[in-house]
């Protein structure tokens, strides 16, 4: 089996069983988005946890598998990650995490969706809290 079809299969293992799959009661960040392109919807939510990380972390959503699976993997990445983590995400970090694959313009808005979603949430809270520390979660 080459790389390829092993990160293949494990998109299609993420697409038919995503991990961190549901919705939360209270979450401290919420925000969802569509693919402008087809208009699949992902929802991210957050607790924030001591020291402005993330401690716990749900999505919900359909859409195709790379969309599916890019979200529940950036889920279980960003488990125990600071909020700041989030702003540095880029474009290649989600990629390599979804193992390079060949994908065109509009398979790489699938690839990007949860990452959008993520990053509004995640500035939102930041711009609610900027000037209130103990609301970055330090006080749970
Ligand atoms: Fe809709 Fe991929 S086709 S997110």
């Amino acid at each position: 089996m080459s790389s390829a079809d092993i990160y293949r299969e494990t998109i299609l293992d993420y697409y038919r069983n995503p991990r961190n799959f549901g919705k939360m009661d209270n979450p401290d960040v919420d925000a969802r988005d569509s693919n402008p392109l087809c208009g699949d919807e992902v929802e991210m939510q957050v607790r924030v946890g001591p020291g402005s990380t993330i401690e716990e972390i749900k999505f919900v959503g359909k859409g195709c598998a790379i969309s599916v699976a890019s979200a529940s993997m950036l889920t279980e990445l960003a488990k125990g990650k600071r909020l700041e983590w989030v702003k540095e995400l880029s474009k290649d970090d989600v990629l390599r995490m979804l193992g390079n694959p060949e994908l065109g313009p509009s398979r790489i808005k699938c690839a990007l969706l949860g990452m959008k979603v993520l990053k509004s949430g995640v500035y939102g809270y930041l711009g609610a809290h900027y000037d209130d520390p103990d609301a970055l979660g330090s006080t749970r």
